[in-house]
């Protein structure tokens, strides 16, 4: 058989507290002015302290699977991207699974940040396409905001990252007409780890030369927060979400002009504007969701999704693009028919 996989349906959920520019600016010593002009990000939304990431993820799957038409039960696999698990073992896709009541079928988190919902999509389809799995579901969930540096000292990074989730329902297909029905064309991935170090969460971690995990030291250093070259990840994310777009394309025989949507991730409005810019693509094509989410790293792609179709910007049949690009280095394309 040429098994194909299809988004069957998709889903979103963002925590209600919302957080404006202005309610940022006592706590971290920044401007509505400097955000908005730097990054596009108006507001974001950030849990209250009761909610875990498989609490948001599990919100955003009932969607998919209403969207989807099928029960839980007909899930056969979950793949899991998120870089803020529940806790450090096991994966945030055991914890989801048990609160769906699911038992049994394989549960894993991919680790990949930014690229983690391309590298989820890329792998759930390979399990597709060979047959062994009929319904996948795929979620990228992050809670940022229990991770942040909240003091001026945290204001090059926390500014920028919002909490949230986003789920689809990977089906497998046969395509009788590929100019019509929903498909993956393809995915391509990428990886470059000797930048590892220009944007990373260093503790708790095996790679100081200490006997713990972490310890005052680390504490009082910042060690356990996130931080960030910003300019270096710039510079790399727009060349790399180009290059690799520009090689999905050519491997599948679509122009770019073909491409009905782009559905890049979310890290920075300036560098979606960037990408569209070297490739020539109209800024109208591009669905940007920042301004209201931040950064929410795995889930900015599958929400952007979610948005879409409630917005009527993405509908059946149309030829979509996504690309991303993060910590790691990590990169990656796929482009599908919705
Ligand atoms: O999804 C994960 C991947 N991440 C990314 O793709 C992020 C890529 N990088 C970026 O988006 C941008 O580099 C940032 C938005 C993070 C920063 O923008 P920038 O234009 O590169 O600013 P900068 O880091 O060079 O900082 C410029 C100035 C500095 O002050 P001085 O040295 O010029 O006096 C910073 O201290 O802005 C200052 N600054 C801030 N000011 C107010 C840095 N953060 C803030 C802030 N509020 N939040």
């Amino acid at each position: 058989m040429n098994y194909k996989s299809r988004i069957a349906g998709v889903g979103g959920y963002v925590p209600e507290n919302v957080f404006k520019n202005t309610d940022l600016e006592k706590m971290l010593d920044t401007s509505d002015e400097w955000i908005v002009q730097r990054t596009g990000i108006e507001q974001r939304h950030w849990v209250s302290k009761e909610q875990s990431t498989s609490d948001l993820a599990l919100k955003a799957t009932e969607e998919a699977l209403a969207d989807a038409g099928i029960d839980k039960s007909e899930i056969d696999m979950i793949v899991f991207a998120t870089l803020s698990p529940d806790h450090d073992f096991p994966g945030a896709g055991c914890f989801l699974q048990a609160k769906l009541g699911l038992s049994n079928i394989p549960a894993f988190d991919i680790r990949q940040q930014c690229s983690g919902f391309i590298y989820a999509m890329s792998m759930a389809d390979q399990y597709l396409r060979c047959g062994t799995y009929k319904n996948i579901l795929v979620i990228g969930a992050e809670i940022h905001s229990k991770g942040l540096d909240k003091t001026p000292n945290g204001r090059g990074v926390s500014v920028l990252f919002g909490d949230g989730a986003g789920a689809v329902i990977l089906q497998r297909t046969e395509v009788k007409d590929p100019s019509k029905d929903g498909h993956i064309l393809v995915s391509h991935l990428h990886a470059d780890g000797k930048y590892a170090k220009e944007l990373w969460l260093p503790a708790p971690g095996t790679g100081f030369p200490v006997d713990s995990r972490i310890n005052e030291q680390m504490l009082a250093e910042g060690a356990h927060y996130a931080s960030m070259n910003g300019k270096t990840v710039f510079v790399h994310a727009t060349k790399r979400m180009a290059e690799t777009l520009l090689n999905s394309c050519k491997e599948v025989g679509v122009e770019l002009s073909d491409i009905d949507l782009f559905l890049f991730h979310q890290a920075n409005l300036r560098i979606n504007s960037k990408v569209a810019e070297i490739l020539g693509i109209p800024e109208e094509k591009v669905f940007n969701t920042i301004q209201k989410y931040g950064n929410t790293t795995a889930a900015t792609i599958p929400l952007g999704m979610r948005d879409a179709v409630k917005a009527g910007a993405l509908k059946r049949g149309m030829l979509v693009a996504s690309a991303a690009f993060g910590s790691g280095f990590t990169w990656g394309s796929s482009i599908y028919r919705y």
